[in-house]
């Protein structure tokens, strides 16, 4: 006899959950697409894309069935045997990228403590064990681990949890100078997300990524790229690198990768692969049948003419629709990003305001994201039905008039 459901609200919330969040008020239970429904049955368009994550929207048919299919095949083995979902998605990735090797996790926090681990190891294996600096940037985001956190630039997430990760050095975004004025041959790596995301929505300048590239090459050093957030479809292009025409020495992917199922991956070539041997790095999860076959139709999708070509065409209706609103409320001093990663920041006059506005928002029936204080931010499915975009609009736009009314 099943078990019966016990009732929770988002009340239960507040007496079992560890307090590191603190969710909108309603409790999402279901999606399809674009939409979302609540407890009360309350319908919401998403704006959200469960921070860029859903790229193919809620319940795709060809995610619920890859799921369900391997759901009754082969669920986990661990990595003491291989599996063929993850043989195949790797070779898909590397055949779509300039990869040529794939470590599997499952969080954009353990892809990218792969990538600073491995960016260090090659340095110590084939050049010295005093290459160690990594280069990372103000207001930069990698996730949550303790190196992870302290290779991002924000102290507020990295203080308070003792000793961090030593020879870490952070310099402004896309200030080629200021780059140039801390690289040396002791530097192992610069690690940078080609569009930050939680930073405020920035894309790195061509000349800053290109830049870049070149004080690699002159210092030995590795070009790790957090992709995390910008990957996968997101920027209109399978991943933002290609928009700089550089090589990446290292690239990591989530997110949208599982389009909603826990995976990551990261990317490198053969050379740097070469120094790692069994043992030296590892994850009991990592590369699980059941999330790679779900990666690989996530991959097998937006990989496709028709779904990158429609990201650009899909974010000049989001921006059409910011710049009537603000045309008309005087709201916007800069509206940003590239592709569907789309950031609208509030004039002066409105800062602080973007919590407010995304609460607003949520009362009218659209979820949307903030980054930061001061900056609305919209990380939709790739594949929104253009008809969700404007009916999605006209709730946000409601809402602003709301807040600021
Ligand atoms: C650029 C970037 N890197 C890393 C992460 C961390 O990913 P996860 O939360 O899956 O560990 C995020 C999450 O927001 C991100 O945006």
């Amino acid at each position: 006899m099943a078990a019966e459901k016990l009732a929770v609200t988002r009340a239960t919330f507040d007496e079992v959950i560890l307090p590191v969040y603190a969710p909108a008020q309603f409790v999402p239970v279901k999606g399809k697409g674009s939409r979302i429904w609540d407890q009360e049955g309350k319908e919401y368009v998403d704006f959200s894309g469960g921070i860029a994550v859903t790229a193919l929207g809620h319940c795709h048919p060809a995610l619920v069935d890859a799921l369900k299919t391997q759901g009754e095949t082969l669920w986990h083995t661990s990595n003491v045997f291989t599996n063929e979902p993850a043989l195949r998605l790797a070779s898909k990735l590397i055949a779509a990228t300039f990869a040529e090797r794939v470590f599997f996790a499952n969080s954009g926090a353990e892809a990218n403590e792969a990538a600073f681990k491995l960016a260090r190891y090659y340095a110590t294996q084939r050049h010295s064990p005093f290459k160690s600096k990594i280069i990372a940037f103000h207001n930069a985001f990698h996730g949550r681990t303790l190196f992870t956190v302290s290779v991002g630039g924000q102290p507020k997430y990295s203080d308070g949890f003792g000793p961090k990760p030593a020879d870490i050095v952070h310099v402004p975004f896309n200030d080629l100078a200021a780059v140039k004025a801390v690289i040396d041959d002791h530097t192992c790596a610069i690690v940078v997300e080609p569009i930050q995301g939680e930073g405020g929505v920035m894309p790195a300048t061509p000349e800053f990524m290109q830049g870049l590239r070149q004080l690699c090459d002159e210092h030995n050093a590795l070009l790790v790229l957090d992709e995390v957030q910008s990957g996968m479809g997101r920027s209109g292009k399978l991943f933002a690198y290609e928009h700089y025409g550089v090589k990446p020495d290292i690239v990591t992917t989530a997110k949208a990768l599982g389009g909603g199922f826990p995976v990551s991956a990261m990317l490198t070539t053969n050379e740097i692969a070469s120094v790692m041997a069994p043992g030296v790095h590892g994850t009991t999860y990592g590369g699980n049948p059941l999330a790679c076959a779900v990666a690989e139709a996530a991959l097998d999708i937006i990989n496709t003419p028709e779904v990158l070509d429609g990201v650009a065409q899909r974010r000049q209706l989001f921006v059409d629709a910011l710049q009537a609103l603000d045309a008309k409320l005087d709201l916007f001093s800069d509206i940003r990003g590239m592709g569907l990663l789309i950031g609208a920041a509030l004039k002066p006059q409105h800062a602080g305001k973007a919590r407010d506005i995304l609460n607003a928002a949520a009362a009218e029936g659209v979820m949307v994201l903030v980054a930061g204080t001061d900056v609305m931010r919209f990380a939709p499915s790739l594949v929104i039905d253009p008809a969700d975009i404007t009916e999605g609009m006209k709730r946000f736009a409601a809402a602003v008039e709301k807040v600021l009314g």
